[in-house]
């Protein structure tokens, strides 16, 4: 109950002071990038600073219509250079936020004008694309949602960010943001995990009423924890995945897997008795699995004594099919880290032994034998434009890796060589250790496209190619 009036505050706070913040058609949204302190953990502790758009973490949550123009003016106010990328958003290559690639960097003091139709209904999220293990870990992402044009009967439509924080004792922000171990590991892991900007594990709570139907967004912008969800005594179904409607169902095993870059768009029907409380868990350590929040139920009566029978399934966005019979297949390769077999790369036209390439370049990954360190470099695949493709893609490393692709959604058609169930549209494909998942699309949006692994320090640690389509 108190998180939740203290959220209804915080949003009528920020309507008052930003008349753009609900229903823009093509209005100008204005986001500065800046320090600012937040409150992440209980009152005993102090503020943490952050660096954040419009001083909040996760930013204002900005809401578009489908067909909208959105036109977003991006102040930087950080003491870095710094660009925003529209994850999952099909934008025009020139305002995709890359940089080097796809404009120069916005320096401190600066700023950039983005500019871009939104043909896709969904939720979708921004953050920068210039060193992201430290900038997007120091709290610079939010959530931009495009409602669709008929959307579903819903009583709420709620968004939860999910993410971590690395925290010393004084709550202040661990500046390790380039260890070695994280990079050749799973990344940098935090110790304080959030839910919309809050420390919520120990006594984090979701205020319902018996009877509503939630449309509950999730959104993972960590930069390196995979959440395992498990809801208990509710049974949630899977309306879109990264955005893209999927055909209603149940979370296999009853979990919501979430790597870092994803969403999943559940439909929660609140059927449990008012007065009672039950605790979403995060099961992705099995040996330790937390919670992330409880479910509380108001004494009110019930809404409705039965669910509502309204459809739940969302109209597709207007995505080209891929024609998987007659598509051009590739494959590529992901090798590296810890525990990996890996021996040597290839780093600027020379073959490096992976010590070396580790201690002297901050490199531990490949894809398809090549570590990159910068955006700009020559792209590993030149795809024809409009033309079918599937992609192979293969983990030979010891670690998952959720793999993203800009500029585009793609159907994830088979995993280990066997057809998935629901071929879902995705822009991030979760590939577990030595996994096999094939991806299939329609080479549509011409430019030159980010192909890299979300969890950020491996990233900035080589697993990154570029896609390019001419
Ligand atoms: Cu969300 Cu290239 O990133
Ligand atoms: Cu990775």
């Amino acid at each position: 109950m108190k998180v939740t009036r203290r959220a209804a505050l915080k949003s009528i706070a920020v309507l008052a002071a930003a008349p753009w913040f609900g229903r823009a058609r093509a209005a100008t949204v204005t986001l500065t990038a800046g320090v600012a302190r937040q409150q992440l953990v209980p009152a005993e502790y102090p503020q943490t600073e952050v660096w954040s758009y419009n001083g909040a973490v996760p930013a204002p949550e900005l809401r578009f219509r489908q067909g909208d123009t959105a036109r977003i003016v991006v102040a930087n106010r950080l003491p870095q250079p710094t660009t925003v990328h529209w994850h999952g958003l099909r934008v025009p290559n020139r305002m995709d936020g890359v940089p080097h690639v796809t404009q120069p960097p916005i320096a401190p003091g600066a700023e950039f004008v983005y500019e871009f139709a939104l043909p896709d209904a969904g939720t979708y999220w921004y953050h920068p694309h210039l060193a992201g293990y430290e900038q997007v870990a120091r709290g610079l992402y939010g959530v931009l949602i495009v409602e669709e044009r008929d959307p579903i009967r819903v009583d709420r439509d709620v968004t939860w960010v999910l993410s971590d924080f690395r925290l010393n004792p004084d709550a202040s922000q661990r500046e390790d943001f380039e260890s070695l171990f994280d990079l050749t590991h799973g990344g940098r892991v935090g110790n304080t995990v959030t839910v919309n900007g809050r420390f919520t594990v120990k006594d984090g709570a979701f205020a319902v009423r018996s009877g509503e139907r939630i449309r509950l967004r999730l959104v993972n912008t960590a930069v390196a924890r995979i959440f395992l969800l498990r809801f208990n005594s509710h049974e949630p179904r899977v309306i879109a995945l990264d955005g893209q409607p999927v055909e209603p169902h149940a979370p296999e095993r009853g979990l919501v897997e979430l790597a870092p870059g994803m969403r999943a768009d559940l439909v929660l029907d609140c059927l449990q008795p008012p007065g009672s409380r039950h605790l979403v868990m995060d099961e992705v350590n099995p040996r330790s699995e937390s919670r992330l929040m409880a479910i509380d139920y108001s004494a009110e009566p019930p809404l409705r004594a039965r669910p509502p029978a309204g459809p739940i399934a969302l109209a597709p966005n207007p995505l080209a099919e891929p024609d998987v019979a007659r598509a051009g297949r590739h494959e590529m390769l992901f090798e590296g880290g810890a525990m990996g077999g890996l021996r040597e790369a290839q780093f600027e036209g020379e073959r490096v032994p992976l010590g070396a390439l580790v201690r002297q370049h901050h490199l531990a990954w490949t894809i398809n034998g090549v570590a990159v360190k910068e955006h700009a470099h020559r792209p590993a695949l030149t795809l024809r434009r409009d033309g079918h493709y599937v992609l192979s893609l293969k983990n030979d490393t010891a670690w998952p890796h959720p793999i993203h692709l800009h500029g585009h959604a793609f159907r994830i058609i088979a995993r280990n060589g066997v057809q998935t169930p629901h071929r879902e549209w995705r822009d991030t494909a979760l590939l577990a250790p030595r996994e096999r998942v094939d991806i299939a699309f329609v080479a549509d949006n011409p430019g030159d496209w980010m192909f890299h692994c979300h969890i950020l320090s491996h990233q900035a640690g080589g697993m990154m190619a570029m896609l390019r389509v001419a």
